[in-house]
């Protein structure tokens, strides 16, 4: 139980990687805000691992009056922020550069580096003004930041901006006790990779040495150990979690 007595924030937590940190999370002894656009899938979660440690909340990320609502909301209901931060929520809009829309560049812009921008600064204020030490902030970048896939032009331009945002927030955030890092997980079995064309899979498959797909609890894991105290001087840090995929 290296999470008792902890409450952390999940975004993107109605499926995937957000699913099933919430799940990880819970079972460390943390108590859970299960944080989504979409809500009734948030509500799934929360079924999915008990009324007693955890709570729904319809977020959007990619909005600062939703995300300052949310830190509202959190201490409303936990006289407190939180001192966990997950951004886990995201999207993708692929396509060729050449055909690639202004909106597909936007949509994906604003979920993915703005959202997480808006998550890092308005819930850090917040631990900060209510003198939370012990934070840690977890950002959910992606491999494609480094290997830069084609038809990937919006998705990887936000996810490296995402390792920037956690280096740079790493540096300012350290002396409040907050630390901040990203994690760049390969290929993982989620919704997300099911709109993936089968040929590009195999590829990726062919190039990964462990030989499948990960699991989102693969993610989760390392996402708890980034949380916990366990990893007390790990800060700033840009972790590959990919079966070792280049
Ligand atoms: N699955 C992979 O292979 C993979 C690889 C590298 C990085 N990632 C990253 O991991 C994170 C989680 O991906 P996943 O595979 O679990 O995806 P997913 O599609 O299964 O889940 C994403 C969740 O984010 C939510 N979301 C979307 N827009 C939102 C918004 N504006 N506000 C709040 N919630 C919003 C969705 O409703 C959904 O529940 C993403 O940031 C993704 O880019 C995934």
């Amino acid at each position: 139980m290296v999470l008792l007595g902890k409450l952390a924030i999940v975004t993107g937590a109605g499926s995937g990687i957000g699913r099933a940190t919430c799940r990880v999370l819970a079972n460390g002894g943390a108590k859970v805000i299960v944080a989504d656009c979409n809500l009734h899938a948030a509500e799934q979660t929360v079924k999915a691992i008990g009324r007693d440690h955890a709570i729904a909340l319809e977020v959007d990320v990619a909005s600062l009056e939703s995300v300052s609502k949310a830190v509202t909301s959190s201490i409303e209901h936990f006289a407190q922020p939180p001192s966990i931060v997950i951004n886990s929520a995201g999207i993708t809009r692929d396509g060729y550069l050449l055909k690639m829309t202004e909106k597909d560049f936007d949509d994906v812009y604003k979920v993915n580096l703005k959202g997480t921008f808006l998550m890092t600064q308005q819930f850090a204020r917040a631990m900060i003004d209510h003198h939370v030490r012990n934070g840690s902030i977890i950002n959910i970048s992606s491999i494609v930041a480094r290997i830069s896939n084609p038809g990937q032009a919006n998705y990887a331009a936000t996810k490296a901006g995402v390792i920037s945002l956690t280096e740079i927030a790493a540096k300012e955030f350290g002396k409040f006790g907050i630390r901040v890092n990203a994690i760049l997980p390969g290929f993982i079995n989620t919704p997300m990779v099911d709109v993936v064309p089968e040929k590009i899979k195999e590829d990726m498959l062919q190039r990964c040495p462990v030989g499948r797909l990960g699991r989102p609890e693969e993610i989760a894991h390392v996402i708890e150990f980034l949380a916990s105290e366990k990893s007390s001087y790990v800060n700033g840090a840009a972790i590959e979690v990919t079966g070792g995929l280049k």
